[in-house]
């Protein structure tokens, strides 16, 4: 019969909670490594449940304030917001994404005033405010016209900027979007005050179907693989990371979640010096909710086990629709 020798023993490093947490490395999450995305619609006092995400709303902005208080008083640091319109407010070139109609617009300068301390982050793409759905602006044929996209894109980020924006977040995975974003923010003065956060490895994926439903943006026609990451290319996956940095992204995000860890890993370890994002997006959270409702797992465990993972693969920021569960998750209670 095979003996364990004493020295091969790993038993003898877990037997208690806070052994287990110095072999854990420290992969502790707090609220610095939370974001927490919001939808915000174009009418004001609308709140609506997202069908396919449940427990996620999106919020006319009157509802805002109020929804947010608790969680800021809970330690919630940054968001990360989205705007929602009315099909009829969209069309070809996406003028309803810094109108004075638009939510995120409107409500920067107000999450500015009542909440100083709270991070803002935009989201910036094309995709909920064109007629058609795609994250760029297109030619007649429905293929990409790259300079107009970007020229766009670019101008966008401006607005929100301007409107109180601290993080601007290109999600469209136009080429060249960060460079003509930097420039723009450049001739405006405000490279100093806002910070680009780069959708930089963001993969064509089946896991952001509910969140299509969530901002109305799904495409009306095709997809989005001719500008989204083929998920098995690892190549792309780097020379996204790599062409993002050079055009000067101040921050990088790997997405989506959970199924791109090695992609997460290999991404800090090229460019440890950029925090690095991960984006636990819509299909994971689905996911992870209707299993735990069904009783298949428990939430709280498999949820901290997770982010737990993420963290241990080099995220220094999870974008997450749970946060503001984990939040009360870690209001501290002895472990010991
Ligand atoms: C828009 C955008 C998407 C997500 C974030 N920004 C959807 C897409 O690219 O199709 C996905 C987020 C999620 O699924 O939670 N460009
Ligand atoms: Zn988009």
């Amino acid at each position: 019969m095979y003996q364990v020798e004493a020295k091969n023993r790993l038993q003898s490093s877990i037997f208690h909670p806070l052994l287990r947490e110095w072999h854990s490395g420290n992969l502790q999450i707090t609220p610095v490594n939370l974001m927490y995305p919001i939808f915000i619609l174009n009418s004001p006092d609308e709140k609506n449940e997202i069908i396919s995400m449940p427990g996620v709303y999106r919020y006319g902005i009157n509802h805002l304030e109020e929804m947010l208080k608790p969680l800021v008083a809970k330690g919630l640091k940054s968001v990360l917001l989205f705007g929602v319109i009315d099909d009829d407010l969209k069309n070809t070139f996406g003028t309803n994404a810094d109108s004075n109609d638009n939510p995120i617009i409107k409500a920067l300068p107000l999450l500015r005033k009542w909440f100083p301390d709270l991070v803002i982050a935009c989201d910036v793409c094309l995709c909920p405010y064109t007629n058609h759905g795609h994250c760029g602006i297109l030619y007649d044929d429905g293929t990409i016209n790259n300079k107009e996209s970007i020229n766009r894109i670019a101008e966008i980020a401006v607005s929100y900027a301007k409107a109180g924006a601290h993080i601007v977040a290109p999600s469209d995975m136009m080429d060249g979007r960060i460079g003509a974003i930097k420039k723009a923010l450049d001739n405006v003065n405000l490279t100093n005050k806002v910070s680009v956060l780069s959708y930089a490895v963001k993969f064509a994926s089946g896991f952001y179907g509910p969140f299509r439903d969530a901002s109305k943006s799904s495409p009306k026609f095709g997809d989005r693989k001719c500008y989204q990451l083929p998920p098995g290319s690892n190549g792309l996956a780097s020379r996204a990371a790599a062409r993002d940095v050079a055009e000067g992204a101040d921050m990088l995000m790997v997405k989506p979640g959970l199924a791109y860890l090695d992609i997460l890993r290999k991404t800090k370890d090229t460019y440890p010096d950029y925090p690095l994002f991960i984006y636990q997006v819509s299909g994971e959270y689905a996911m992870i909710y209707h299993a735990a409702k069904n009783n298949a797992i428990n939430l709280k465990d498999v949820l901290l086990e997770i982010l737990t993972s993420m963290k241990r693969a080099g995220a220094d920021c999870i974008i997450t629709y749970f946060t503001p569960y984990i939040l009360d998750m870690l209001i501290p209670k002895s472990k010991y």
